[in-house]
């Protein structure tokens, strides 16, 4: 075997511990993303995984569950299941009992000395949040997340949102990793952070000169993000009863996005600098007050939901709401910038559209607005288009709308598409924190919705509207 100094950090061997191995995140995102990051050749050469859960199961049994998670969602190239499977071992254990972390930290202790080298630890907490706190105090009273030196090996934790359920949660959940790991050990995950066209959302907007000049109150408008599903809750109604929209994708996904629209230029594309732009967008947000709540929100529930399974038939949850924010930041002040999103809607589409004022100089008459509008799609379609004015031809002067556009599956191939989760694995590998949420960032998010939350709930204002 090769020196471990010959090992690059990302060659090193890897173990992927995963907290919830069995539960629905790993089901629906993170085996795939596992395994295109493997077909692609993008895991290290040596890695394993080992799943925890509390369910009775063994390796086989584990392998052959994923196999069917596998079979079922048509992975592509079935001849290299087996081989990627074989890295699969399990470990049977409750999230707050001390014994089975003893287990895995002694497991963990064989692979390293039988590989003979200090390998690289990835701890993925795929569960629900109410046990983070028990499986972070575990996983560092155990020693596990200390590597064994400060040359070789890293250990990392990755932690999916929602972070806390209110601002005191989240910074309880913050000071406790706070005092258990070091910040470059941290990735909180915000899946929209990994989307391919909300990593474009930096490049567009400061690789593109034209845009420079006009993005602030003088040119823009308003900034709209819309986050509307037409599905319902589904299988999550009793998850979801005790969050809401607001909480499920306002307080992460959507503020992510609006922070991505009106962050300055980072010094640097250091992760550091990008996250401190971003910080510091949100940090901007003002806090509203329970009156302009009252007017500046609104909040619905869709018809039927008091009667979804696990919701409570008085329900008071948002399934719907929509929030007319502003930022201190000087180049937005006065911009309204509108958050909107919802489950059942007809018209499904999660995009963001910056609208342009009116300028003077605009001398033809048009029927309906004049203003330009930036789109920037991120479902059904992928792609970013822009209104404008031209002539209509012919011997009047008729003006019409047009629109220029890039449609990114127009111009790439599927295969060259990495998707959320598999993009999000290749960073936390690589030590590459831009794509995850700081804890500033966190904590503004929370600050300002957790105000609107509470008059929603408190103060009954504005009245839950059924659509
Ligand atoms: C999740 C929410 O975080 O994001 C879901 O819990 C929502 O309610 C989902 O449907 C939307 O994500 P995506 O990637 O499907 O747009």
């Amino acid at each position: 075997m090769s020196s471990p100094i010959e090992h690059t950090k990302f060659e090193l061997p890897t173990i992927f511990v995963i907290f919830g191995i069995t539960g629905d995140l790993v089901k629906k995102k993170i085996l795939k993303a596992l395994y295109d990051l493997y077909i692609k050749k993008h895991l290290p050469e040596k890695f394993r995984v080992y799943g925890f859960s509390r369910r009775d199961y063994d390796d086989s049994k584990l392998k052959s569950y994923l196999r069917d998670i596998m079979i079922k969602g048509a992975f592509g190239e079935p001849d290299k299941y087996d081989s990627f499977l074989n890295a699969f071992f399990y470990v049977k254990g409750d999230f707050f009992e001390k014994s089975a972390y003893d287990h895995l930290a002694k497991t963990l202790g064989h692979v390293d000395g039988q590989w003979r080298i200090c390998t690289n630890k990835l701890f993925y907490l795929a569960v629900p949040p109410s046990s983070y706190s028990d499986i972070i105090t575990n996983l560092s009273v155990t020693g596990l997340t200390i590597p064994c030196s400060p040359e070789e090996g890293w250990t990392r934790v990755i932690l999916e949102k929602p972070f806390g359920t209110d601002l005191q949660t989240a910074i309880d959940l913050d000071k406790q990793l706070g005092e258990l790991f070091k910040e470059e050990q941290i990735y909180r995950v915000d899946h929209y952070l990994g989307k391919e066209t909300v990593k474009n959302i930096l490049v567009f907007r400061f690789s593109n000169s034209f845009l420079n000049p006009i993005w602030n109150k003088d040119y823009i408008e308003k900034i709209e993000v819309r986050l509307l599903e037409d599905i319902k809750v589904e299988t999550r109604g009793a998850f979801y009863d005790k969050v809401g929209t607001l909480r499920d994708v306002g307080q992460n996904h959507m503020l992510q996005l609006l922070a991505l629209f009106l962050m300055k230029a980072p010094k640097s594309l250091d992760a550091q600098d990008i996250k401190s732009s971003r910080s510091k967008a949100l940090q901007s947000l003002q806090i509203m007050t329970p009156e302009e709540v009252a007017i500046k929100t609104k909040r619905g529930q869709y018809k039927g939901y008091t009667s979804e399974k696990g919701v409570g038939p008085k329900s008071q949850t948002e399934t719907y709401f929509r929030i007319e924010a502003s930022s201190n930041l000087p180049e937005f002040r006065g911009v309204p910038l509108i958050l909107e999103s919802g489950k059942a809607q007809s018209e499904p589409c999660i995009e963001v559209v910056v609208s342009f004022k009116e300028s003077d100089l605009c001398l033809y008459s048009f029927p309906g607005t004049q203003r330009n509008k930036l789109h920037y799609h991120l479902k059904p379609d992928e792609k970013i288009s822009m209104r404008f004015l031209a002539k209509k031809p012919g011997f009047a002067n008729e003006v019409e709308q047009h629109e220029l556009g890039f449609d990114y599956h127009e111009a790439y191939d599927a295969e060259e598409f990495v998707d959320d989760y598999e993009g999000l694995l290749y960073d936390i590998i690589k030590g590459d924190q831009t794509l995850f949420v700081s804890t500033e960032e966190i904590i503004s998010e929370w600050k300002f919705i957790e105000p609107i939350i509470k008059t929603w709930h408190e103060e009954k204002k504005p009245e839950l509207e059924i659509y």
